[in-house]
């Protein structure tokens, strides 16, 4: 186990409750769903599970892993029959192979897991990806800067097995803490 991660994202949900509080879900999600063909999902990193909700809310069988126990409860106290929650060391976990019609990492970042997650996908299924990339308007950056994406990273990804749909670099929603700059990203596997 990342046992570091585990230790920093209890404590950050046990400090700052808000945190698990209902939150809507990633803007682009909401614009990408009609474009996926079939009902199966994985939330990458889910937290509390503000997009497995949404997910779950427009039909989808869920699968939502965290290595937050906290934010898992939190999730699962919902009862939502489509979201399994699954406590996983994304360092370590084995995504399963050609399984999914749409997997989704919002707001975490781990290069290597990328390759994982197209693997993960079946042919013709999406992966979306969102999260913070350097800019001088952070108002907050990470304290670990590697958790920042460089301009356009996110394309580098992909090979020709992949088509990239959509690409944008662009201001957080509102409803977040602080100013910061995101990328993002949806590939549809060929
Ligand atoms: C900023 S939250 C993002 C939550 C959600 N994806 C969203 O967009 O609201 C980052 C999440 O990554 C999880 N995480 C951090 N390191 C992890 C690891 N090694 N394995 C699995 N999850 C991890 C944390 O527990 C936390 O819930």
């Amino acid at each position: 186990m990342a046992q570091k991660d585990k230790i920093k994202w209890n404590k950050k949900y046990k400090e700052t409750p808000s945190l698990l509080e209902k939150k809507e879900p990633s803007k682009k999600l909401t614009q990408i769903l009609h474009k996926v063909k079939g009902k199966k999902a994985l939330d990458v990193a889910s937290g509390a599970g503000r997009n497995s909700i949404y997910l779950a809310l427009n039909g989808f069988e869920v699968e939502a892993i965290d290595i937050s126990q906290i934010a898992l409860d939190e999730l699962d106290k919902k009862a939502f029959q489509n979201i399994t929650c699954k406590l996983v060391d994304l360092d370590e976990y084995e995504v399963p192979k050609n399984s999914y019609d749409l997997i989704i990492m919002a707001n975490f970042l781990d290069r290597d897991l990328i390759p994982k997650l197209s693997a993960g996908l079946k042919k013709g299924g999406i992966l979306f990806i969102e999260t913070y990339m350097h800019d001088k308007i952070n108002e907050k950056p990470p304290s670990n800067p590697d958790f920042l994406l460089q301009k356009d990273e996110l394309k580098s990804f992909f090979d020709n097995q992949f088509e990239i749909l959509d690409y944008d670099e662009f201001e957080n929603e509102d409803y977040e803490l602080f100013r910061m700059k995101k990328q993002s990203i949806e590939i549809k596997k060929l």
